[in-house]
């Protein structure tokens, strides 16, 4: 990946003359089966422009999964910065959201409510694929009520690879989609915007505004490239690595820490946790943080984030290999052990 951008061609990509980017773009297009593409800095940018291009007219509103990311981890810009008002629909526990309660949010007192413009899915949602079955229901609602789609698949290829259906079918009933070439993917940066011809001409001057044109970004664009071409066939050694994460952890029996298998998808872990036991995901979190040099079971670090008091996230990627995948099983073992004296 290095090598690649240290030999990518590049030009001024404000001019649209940056051939790498260009590359990159076409691409991304090719496979989701769109038009057009868009180079953007973030997921976050992505998905702010999709509701910025959906939502054009003040007032609207658009759907979403309470768990979603725009919703709770994009700081409220679609209100900060789109104006849009975010509905938000509780979650099941397979990501999608009741289809009924979305069509009896959907306003149609144009004087008094906002106006009804756009549905935001995310694939994957906490490590886990929504069914089809239900976007295809979705999008039988959707087009009923004239409502655009946006997909953020931050972890699309994710999603991809471990239900083995195209990113291209995947994405076929939405209007438009981002996904993430960093994280999982490995790239440094970026991510890419994709939908019909008219709608990435209108990103392209949204981006503009929100401060993300780039100019000689070839650079990072060839990371990107790398990325999909690279990386997204190695997706399913992450997933393996999570899988057999959490099955030793739930090889201990212990009635504090235990992994819902049904939710190891794709390359993340959730750790349950009892908190009667007085031990909170924090606990553990700092704990798995520590490291004791002198202790052969203590020398790792395992990352991981308490994300509530009760759940402890683990994610897997492009960089950890099956020996650090042993060390930090060994860890977790340990820690678990120390802390569950029941173990
Ligand atoms: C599902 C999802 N969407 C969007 C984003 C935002 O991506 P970025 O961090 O590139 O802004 C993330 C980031 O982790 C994410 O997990």
């Amino acid at each position: 990946m290095r090598k690649a951008m240290f030999e990518a061609e590049v030009g001024d990509d404000v001019f649209e003359e940056d051939p790498t980017v260009k590359e990159l773009e076409k691409k991304a297009a090719a496979l989701l089966g769109k038009e057009d593409a868009l180079f953007v800095s973030s997921g976050t940018m992505g998905n702010l422009i999709a509701v910025m291009n959906h939502c054009n007219i003040r007032g609207s509103e658009a759907y979403c999964g309470e768990e979603s990311h725009v919703f709770l981890h994009e700081q409220g810009g679609a209100a900060q910065v789109a104006g849009v008002t975010l509905c938000m629909l509780p979650n099941n526990e397979d990501g999608t959201f009741d289809l009924k309660k979305l069509e009896s949010a959907i306003r149609t007192d144009r004087i008094h409510e906002p106006i009804s413009k756009l549905v935001l899915v995310e694939n994957t949602i906490s490590g886990r694929i929504v069914p089809q079955s239900w976007i295809e229901e979705l999008t039988a609602v959707a087009k009923k009520h004239d409502l655009k789609m946006h997909l953020d698949g931050a972890r699309l290829w994710n999603a991809s690879v471990a239900s083995k259906i195209s990113a291209k079918d995947l994405v076929a009933s939405f209007d438009s989609v981002t996904f993430c070439l960093s994280k999982g993917l490995g790239a440094p940066v970026g991510s890419v915007l994709c939908g019909s011809k008219s709608f990435i001409a209108d990103a392209r001057r949204r981006r503009k505004v929100l401060g993300g044109a780039m100019r000689q970004v070839g650079v990072i664009a060839a990371a990107g490239l790398v990325a999909l071409e690279e990386t997204v066939p190695q997706l399913l050694e992450d997933h393996r690595r999570a899988l057999a994460i959490a099955r030793a952890i739930n090889q201990l029996n212990s009635k504090i820490f235990q992994v819902n298998m049904k939710t190891v998808q794709t390359n993340m872990i959730f750790v349950n946790l009892n908190t009667e036991s007085g031990i909170s995901a924090v606990t553990l979190m700092k704990r798995l943080h520590q490291v004791d040099d002198f202790d052969e079971n203590d020398r790792t670090i395992v990352r991981c984030i308490a994300l509530t008091e009760k759940l402890l996230r683990i994610v897997l990627h492009y960089d950890i290999d099956d020996s650090m995948v042993n060390a930090a099983i060994c860890k977790l073992k340990y820690v678990i052990k120390q802390l569950d004296p029941q173990v």
